[in-house]
C-alpha cells in the first residue's frame, strides 16, 4: 500500500510491526485516543504485512473519522501495495447509525465482529475510535472480549490507556508512543472530513421510490405493527408495544414518545440491507408518503436490491452536510 513517504516511523513502530509480522499475530486491535496516529499506524502496519508477502484485511471501526468508506459505518477493505487507504472501496460494511459510538455501543461491537468474521484473509488490522475513557473504555473492553485479538497495539502519550490496559493485561499488548508529528484536527476539521466522505459516497446517488409494505424495517418500532385507520393523525399503527401515531406538530398530544411529528423522517440517514441482512449501502430518506405507502430516498444502491431499511440517528444532506442528530431508539 502507498504509505505517505513523508510519515515518521518511530523505532517502536518498526519493532511492533516486525514483531507482529514475524510472530504472525493475525488479529491486531489498535487502540489510542483521537489523533494519536491510529490510522497512520494501521496504514503502516498493513503495508508491512503486505511487504512480507501476505494479504491483509483492514477493519475500520472509527465511525467518525473513516479511512475506508462512509462515516456511520464499520467497513472491511483490502489494502493493496499500490493504493492509498482512501482509494479502497469497502468490500463489506455494517451500519452503525451514528458518527460517534455514544448511545450506539451494540452496533459498534456487533459491526466490528461482523466485519472481522467477513474477512477472507488471516491478517486483520482493526482500527477503532478515539473514545477511550468512560463509555469508550467500556466499549473497548467488550470489543476485546468479543474479538479476542492476538495482539492489542496501544498508542499512548501519557498513560491515557492505562485503565484499559490494566483490565486486559492478560492479553498480549504492545505499547507504542505516538509520533512527535501526530497533530490534532479540530472539531471543524473533523466535521468537514465527514462531510467530504459522505458527499463522495452519495456522489452518484439517485432518487428511488420504494413500497413500505415490501420492505423490512429494523431498529425501529415504526412499521413493526399493523396500520389502523381509526383515530386521527396522518398515520397510526398498532404494535405489540402500543399505538404509534404520526401527526402534524399542532395536533401533538403532549410529548408522548409514541407520537412522531410529521417530517421526522426528512433527511434521516439509513442503512440498506439485502435479504441476507447484509448491509449493501446507505440511503437518505426524502419523505415517507404514509397515504400511498411509499418511501422516497436518495441512494447509490440499486432499487431492486433493497429489502431492509435500518433508520439511523443522523440527519444529513446528500452534499454530506450534517443537519442534526436524533436520540437513539426513539422511532
Ligand atoms: N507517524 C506519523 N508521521 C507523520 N504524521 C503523523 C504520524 N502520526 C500521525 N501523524 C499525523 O497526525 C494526524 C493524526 O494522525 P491520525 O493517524 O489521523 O490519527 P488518528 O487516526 O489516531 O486520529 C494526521 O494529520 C497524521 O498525518
Ligand atoms: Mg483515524
Amino acid at each position: 500500500m502507498m504509505v505517505k513517504s513523508s510519515i515518521d516511523v518511530p523505532v517502536l513502530w518498526e519493532k511492533a510491526a516486525s514483531r507482529i509480522v514475524s510472530n504472525r499475530y493475525r488479529k491486531i486491535l489498535v487502540l489510542g485516543g483521537t489523533d494519536r496516529g491510529k490510522s497512520t499506524f494501521c496504514g503502516y502496519l498493513s503495508n508491512m504485512i503486505l511487504e512480507s508477502g501476505r494479504e491483509v484485511a483492514y477493519v475500520d471501526a472509527d465511525v467518525g473519522q473513516k479511512d475506508i468508506g462512509p462515516p456511520a459505518t464499520i467497513t472491511l477493505g483490502y489494502p493493496g501495495l499500490l493504493s492509498g487507504l482512501d482509494e479502497i472501496s469497502p468490500f463489506a460494511l455494517y451500519f452503525v447509525g451514528s458518527v460517534s459510538p455514544e448511545g450506539h455501543l451494540l452496533p459498534m461491537v456487533v459491526g466490528t465482529k461482523r466485519m472481522v468474521d467477513a474477512s477472507r484473509v488471516p491478517f486483520i488490522v482493526i482500527n477503532t475510535t478515539g473514545l477511550i475513557h468512560q463509555t469508550g473504555r467500556v466499549l473497548k473492553g467488550y470489543k476485546i472480549e468479543l474479538i479476542r485479538p492476538d495482539v492489542i497495539v496501544a498508542i499512548e502519550r501519557s498513560n491515557e490507556l492505562k485503565s484499559i490496559i490494566r483490565q486486559y493485561r492478560n492479553h498480549r499488548i504492545i505499547r507504542i508512543e505516538p509520533s512527535a508529528r501526530a497533530a490534532p484536527k479540530d472539531i471543524d476539521d473533523r466535521r468537514k472530513r465527514r462531510e467530504k466522505a459522505f458527499a463522495r459516497y452519495f456522489e452518484k446517488a439517485a432518487e428511488v421510490v420504494l413500497e413500505t409494505d415490501r420492505l423490512i424495517f429494523q431498529r425501529s418500532l415504526l412499521f413493526s405493527g399493523k396500520r389502523i385507520d381509526e383515530g386521527g393523525g396522518i398515520y397510526r399503527e398498532i404494535t405489540s408495544e402500543g399505538v404509534i401515531t404520526v401527526c402534524e406538530k399542532s395536533l401533538m398530544e403532549h410529548d408522548h414518545r409514541r407520537n412522531l411529528v410529521a417530517g421526522f423522517e426528512k433527511n434521516l440517514l439509513c442503512g440498506l440491507g439485502n435479504w441476507k441482512n447484509y448491509c449493501i449501502g446507505l440511503g437518505i430518506i426524502i419523505k415517507i408518503e404514509f397515504d400511498s405507502g411509499r418511501i422516497r430516498m436518495i441512494t447509490p444502491v440499486e432499487k431492486e436490491k433493497i429489502k431492509i431499511i435500518q433508520p439511523g440517528d443522523l440527519y444529513i444532506e446528500p452534499s454530506g452536510k450534517e443537519i442534526g442528530r436524533k436520540s437513539p431508539g426513539n422511532l
